[in-house]
């Protein structure tokens, strides 16, 4: 029994202000049964539970406890009542016959087990935090990013990102994080560092737009930029979304249009370009509006890489990557990364300083790279045609964007 243990968790779960811990009691006391009251009853379990966690979460704003038990066969989860105690709920799982404990928190870990023999004891063990990433955000922690419920919330609750209290809503942290990883993305971009007077955007398959209207309200209300935002989606409901958030915005210098990325003419007045999870071919698409655009900037997250893969042959590339051909896992991503690396080197031969970078953390999805090009008076283009003609012998195909943009 960790009885002995309770007033020591607890106060190492008080020492973290925040009350983010996962506790762990394992390893059942030999014979011993569960009893009827306590976890068995607040889970309804059918059978007894070889293992038992509480852990922290944020649900609407509010830190609650969650408790879980794992039986041989399966998983039950109960969100404790937000009046229950933080102590009281670690008083009921230290009641149940278990001899190990695990006190994960970001200040730290504890580990607590009964050594039972001749002369029962309680051994102790501190270590370093194991869980690096805590997923709620603390107030202190959210002002370090670049758009945040301080500074931006009326734009974060149109997102529905945050609640109306300024707390991120739990799914939407990934969320957050990616708007802000965007950000400080784009903040690296020249054309931001000595801004035009108006700077021109294009979201090509904006969908809800979350991050360029996050683009949008921090060059605007929080640099002092003046930007011209077009969005274009060929899916009406995003379209009217975006319309209407717009103007609950006051976001002004914006229009959403209903169409083709295709469809829209080349100008030679664009700043950025942009075009995050556009599918398939529409990243080409939009690639060949920035190229014949001329824009100064180019920000691509490439999403559903069908066309390479469709078109790649065991037969006809080097002999050296055919076994990389023969499963679909890696078939599939051979091509993804054959489709990025080659559209790359066309925005090199049409005079971009062109990167694949990470978007996303791969946690979330595995289509996180991103193109990140700019206008760069210096790139050897020429050596970079060259360089794209040599990869298509090779490899007998390339993006759709070669045919868009090299005839
Ligand atoms: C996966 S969503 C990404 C939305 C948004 N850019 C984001 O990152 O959250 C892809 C969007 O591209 C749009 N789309 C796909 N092909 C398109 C095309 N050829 N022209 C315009 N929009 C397109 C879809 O309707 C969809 O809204």
């Amino acid at each position: 029994m960790l009885i002995e243990a309770t007033q020591r968790l607890v106060n190492c779960i008080k020492t973290d202000e925040h009350l983010r811990f996962i506790l762990t009691i394992s390893e059942q006391d030999h014979g011993a049964k569960i009893p009827e009251a306590g976890v068995l009853q607040l889970l309804n379990l059918p059978e007894q539970p070889h293992k038992i966690t509480l852990k922290t979460i944020l649900l609407r704003g509010e830190f609650r406890i969650q408790l879980s038990a794992y039986t041989q066969t399966q998983h039950f989860t109960k969100t404790l009542p937000s009046d229950m105690s933080c102590e009281s709920a670690v008083d009921l799982v230290l009641n149940e016959p278990f001899r190990q404990v695990h006190l994960q928190s970001p200040n730290g870990d504890l580990y607590c087990r009964n050594i039972v023999g001749k002369d029962t004891y309680l051994s102790t063990k501190s270590t370093p935090p194991s869980k690096k990433q805590w997923e709620s955000l603390t107030h202190d922690e959210q002002k370090n990013y670049i758009i945040n419920p301080q500074n931006s919330h009326d734009l974060l609750e149109a997102l529905a990102i945050i609640d109306s209290k300024g707390n991120i809503v739990q799914n939407m942290q990934a969320k957050f994080k990616q708007i802000n990883h965007f950000l400080s993305i784009a903040s690296s971009l020249e054309i931001l560092k000595n801004p035009p007077e108006v700077l021109k955007v294009i979201d090509c398959g904006c969908g809800k737009a979350y991050l360029s209207f996050a683009l949008y309200h921090w060059l605007t209300n929080l640099r002092g930029l003046t930007i011209e935002l077009l969005g274009i989606d060929s899916n009406q409901h995003v379209i009217s979304f975006c319309t209407r958030t717009a103007r609950k915005l006051g976001y002004t210098s914006t229009t959403f249009t209903y169409g083709l990325i295709n469809s829209i003419p080349q100008t030679n007045e664009l700043d950025i370009l942009i075009a995050l999870h556009a599918c398939d071919t529409a990243t080409d698409d939009a690639l060949a509006l920035g190229i014949g655009s001329n824009a100064k900037a180019i920000l691509s997250a490439p999403c559903c890489h069908h066309y390479v893969n469709e078109r790649l042959k065991p037969a006809t590339v080097p002999e050296s990557v055919r076994l990389l051909l023969s499963d679909g896992i890696t078939r599939e991503r051979f091509a993804d990364m054959l489709t990025d690396s080659m559209r790359r080197d066309i925005l090199a031969s049409k005079g971009y300083s062109a990167q694949l970078m990470e978007f996303i953390s791969p946690e979330h999805t595995l289509k996180n790279i991103m193109i990140k090009a700019e206008k760069n008076q210096d790139v050897p283009f020429a050596d970079y045609e060259q360089k794209v003609r040599e990869e298509i012998e090779t490899w007998h195909v390339a993006p759709k964007l070669a045919e868009l943009v090299l005839g």
